[in-house]
């Protein structure tokens, strides 16, 4: 049975004080045995994040990193930081990094490549645009996103990848893809992943669903065979609507 997997992206959202309020609701609330719970805040608040979930089984992610070990990148945050603060899971590929930092499939498969090397694991977000779609592209996009971003990985990498399918038309848009719309690419990522890999590999990935998911629809996207979990911007930013996500899949 593959991994349900249910992460909160948080985004430039939450101060600490804010972060703080929100983990503490959240630490009340009773996580299912099933689901692996991840919240990813943002870089300020990580090692808080992850000190305060210390005996708790919300994991703490981050939203992005640099792809070197170190050096003159202003600004920037490395795998070996992340990982001095507790932080071995980290999203790579988000539609609003793509978007608004440029970063494209090569810049991800660096990223993957230093991810991996520092023992981490990796959410990988693929997409495609609400223009791709209507010209009927995004089997295609996902496909280039997936052979340039991810696939230089070897076999034994996959036990460390989780699959984030996220449609950008979808994300803090309110509209969702139809149930029937996320399990078909959910199928389609799949099929990539094995005529690629291996059947094996492919049916062991977890891939989860984004772009507007709530209390009101995660039960039926979550209950297509091929959605293992979801990855949750706005609805995360509440502790309660979160974690009627993550219920949904009992
Ligand atoms: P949303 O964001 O749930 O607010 O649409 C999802 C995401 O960007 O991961």
């Amino acid at each position: 049975m593959r991994k349900r997997i249910v992460a909160g992206n948080w985004k430039m959202n939450n101060d600490l004080a804010e972060t703080e309020v929100l983990l503490q609701e959240l630490k009340k609330q009773v996580i299912p045995e099933k689901v692996s719970v991840l919240v990813a805040p943002s870089f300020t608040n990580l090692q808080h994040a992850f000190e305060s979930l210390r005996d708790h089984p919300i994991a703490v992610a981050a939203q992005t990193m640099h792809q070197s070990d170190h050096g003159a990148f202003t600004g920037e945050v490395s795998a070996a930081m992340l990982k001095s603060v507790g932080v071995k899971t980290v999203i790579l590929g988000h539609s609003e990094r793509r978007a608004y930092f440029d970063e494209d499939n090569a810049l991800l498969a660096e990223k993957v490549t230093t991810a991996l090397r520092h023992e981490m694991t990796v959410i990988f977000c693929i997409g495609e645009t609400l223009q791709e779609r209507k010209q009927g592209h995004h089997v295609e996009v996902v496909t280039a996103q997936l052979e340039e971003g991810l696939f230089h990985i070897s076999e034994n990498h996959w036990q460390h990848i989780v699959l984030a399918y996220e449609p950008v038309w979808a994300i803090g848009t309110g509209e969702t893809a139809s149930p029937e719309q996320a399990q078909e690419m959910h199928k389609e990522i799949r099929n990539i992943v094995a005529s690629s890999y291996s059947e094996s590999i492919a049916d062991k990935v977890s891939i989860l669903y984004g772009g507007s998911v709530k209390p009101e629809n995660a039960k039926e996207i979550f209950g297509q065979p091929d959605v293992d979990g979801g990855l949750i911007g706005g609805a995360s930013l509440n502790a309660r609507s979160f974690m009627e996500i993550v219920s949904a899949f009992l």
